[in-house]
């Protein structure tokens, strides 16, 4: 059950423009107009009830409009999918700016890293980081450069702070290198796709760099396998159910009557997390929460946002859906 108070208002599309593969840039006006920080967010609540979160790419001066950028995901919940089919005039519910990514003004310097649709998380910052002129260099991670929103404003505003890297131009990122550079006093903000940012981390902690000067922002929806349906089963319930691609285990569970416990549901919380008591295939952790070790303990998984994938040892399997059998939760 959440937690979190939250105020929702009427918004107003004003806006939708297409501003790379599968990403709409959607302009809101609300009700109430609240100015945005750099590195809030917003709730919307879906057609069907269930809330997603939006980061804020920016505001207007007066705070009466706000700018996100959504991509269209493939394994899409619902979320992506219900934004990309808005239209200027279209209503929705949508909450004031919310923030659990604040930027910390006064660093001596800063990174701004993003992968991806993460770039909707950082680019405000780097915009106030600009504004300050602060001592800031702004890492900016894609596949593709047509999959990269906003590249053309942010190398107008970023000039020479702006690094690019993009793998299929053989120019992708060297995460060992980009944390070598980084100095103790030296703040990073990340969002962007699990594996980058587990392979920060991960530097991160072997060059000792004091742990709060890294900072990031994940919406949990990306992991080391593509997401597959899987069988979850839990005997103390009587219960065993079937997981969709398109949903999360936290998802299927409730659908099947469990009372289950989450906030975030975005794999930061560890709220909704499940015992383990059997694996058959591998449990993908997509969540920020549980530590290195513990993932590969892996006795405990985020239903909001971790899956099973097949057995990667039996690749003539990947047909039969794994399989997890859960403590009761
Ligand atoms: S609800 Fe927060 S980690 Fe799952």
């Amino acid at each position: 059950m959440s937690t979190v108070q939250i105020m929702w208002q009427r918004g107003r599309v004003t806006a939708v423009d297409a501003v790379a593969d599968s990403i709409a840039k959607i302009t809101i006006v609300t009700d109430t107009p609240v100015r945005p920080e750099p590195g809030s967010h917003v709730d919307v609540r879906l057609p069907s009830g269930d809330v997603r979160s939006y980061s804020v790419v920016s505001g207007g001066a007066d705070g009466g409009s706000i700018t996100l950028g959504v991509h269209l995901s493939p394994t899409s919940r619902g979320g992506s999918t219900y934004m990309h089919s808005l239209r200027p005039g279209d209503e929705l519910d949508i909450t004031a700016p919310l923030q659990n990514f604040p930027l910390r003004v006064g660093a001596p310097s800063y990174v701004l890293l993003a992968g991806g649709i993460g770039i909707t998380a950082v680019s405000a910052m780097g915009a106030v980081l600009r504004r300050m002129g602060s001592d800031y260099r702004f890492v900016y991670v894609g596949r593709t450069r047509s999959a990269m929103a906003f590249l053309p404003e942010l190398e107008e505003l970023h000039g020479d702070c702006l690094e690019i890297h993009i793998d299929d131009e053989g120019t992708g990122l060297d995460v060992t290198t980009l944390v070598e550079h980084v100095d103790t006093r030296t703040e990073l903000y990340m969002c962007g796709p699990i594996r980058l940012m587990d392979a920060v981390r991960r530097a991160w902690s072997d060059h000792t760099l004091p742990t709060p000067n890294l900072r990031y922002e994940t919406f949990g929806n990306s992991g080391w396998f593509d997401a597959e349906e899987f069988v979850v089963a839990v005997p103390g319930l009587g219960l065993t159910t079937t997981v969709g691609t398109g949903e999360s285990m936290l998802d299927a569970l409730e659908r099947a009557g469990v009372d289950m416990m989450f906030d975030c549901r975005k794999g930061e919380c560890g709220l909704c997390q499940v015992g383990i008591a059997s694996v058959d295939g591998q449990v993908d952790h997509r969540d920020v929460f549980f530590s290195e070790a513990q993932k590969t303990d892996s006795t405990k998984m985020c239903a909001c946002v971790s899956r099973v994938a097949h057995r990667p040892s039996d690749p003539g399997a990947r047909s039969a859906p794994g399989v997890i059998t859960l403590d009761t939760p």
